[in-house]
């Protein structure tokens, strides 16, 4: 079993990334392998809306979006992570994640249907849970179960050094680790049981027009 956690800040290796590596650490002691995947920082341009990936299951710009989308279809779980850019996620993993789902949904991939997935948030001080909250609506949106933590999946801090500092904030990311590892293996319990994923219905779209 495998976890893909993204990075969506700039600084590979800032306190978006020391936090994602305490979940990683984490998922690994419980036996599950682990890739923290680097949006970087070249540009990521927002969903143009030209439905190209309806017919290529794939987005119409060649960047970190593909790639993403396709290591995405093999990972069991996912752990998406950003830092606080004026009290909401960073614009590049807006872009980013506007795009992988949108292409996801519009191809019928289904990478990302009942497989857990969690936030993960750092701020120097303030912005933290409307980002968490933004982030989580790609998920319930996606047939994404959420893994939740002992408090809201943040960190605090300016530099790596502040994070590690966080003691509280680090616990967070184990505690939301072993939730992931222990909700993974209950999923593959019930798969080897024969349990069936649910019964799909057609999909309505009303546009809140009702004739
Ligand atoms: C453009 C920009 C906007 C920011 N806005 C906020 C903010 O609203 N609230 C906050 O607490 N920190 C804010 N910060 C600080 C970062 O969220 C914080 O230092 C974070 O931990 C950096 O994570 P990183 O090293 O993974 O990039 C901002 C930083 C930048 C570059």
């Amino acid at each position: 079993m495998n976890v893909l956690l993204v990075n969506g800040s700039p600084h590979a290796k800032g306190c978006t990334y020391t936090a994602l590596e305490e979940v990683a650490k984490t998922l690994n002691t419980e036996g599950i392998e682990t890739e923290i995947f680097q949006i970087g920082t070249k540009p990521l341009a927002g969903c143009i809306a030209c439905k190209t990936c309806a017919q290529t299951g794939r987005c119409s710009f060649s960047d970190r979006v593909n790639d993403f989308l396709d290591l995405a279809k093999d990972a069991d779980g996912f752990i998406f992570g950003s830092p606080v850019h004026y009290a909401a996620a960073s614009g590049a993993i807006t872009s980013f994640m506007d795009r992988v789902f949108y292409a996801d949904l519009l191809s019928g991939r289904q990478s990302f249907y009942l497989k857990p997935a969690a936030a993960v948030v750092s701020a120097r001080r303030a912005g933290t849970t409307a980002t968490f909250d933004q982030l989580n609506k790609y998920f319930t949106i996606s047939e994404m179960p959420i893994i939740a933590s002992r408090y809201w999946n943040m960190v605090h801090g300016a530099t790596p050094e502040d994070v590690k500092k966080d003691l509280e904030g680090l616990q967070t990311m184990r505690v939301l680790a072993r939730n992931m590892a222990w909700f993974l293996k209950c999923k593959e319990a019930g798969r080897k049981a024969g349990i069936q994923l649910p019964v799909k219905e057609e999909n309505i779209f009303t546009n809140f027009i009702r004739e």
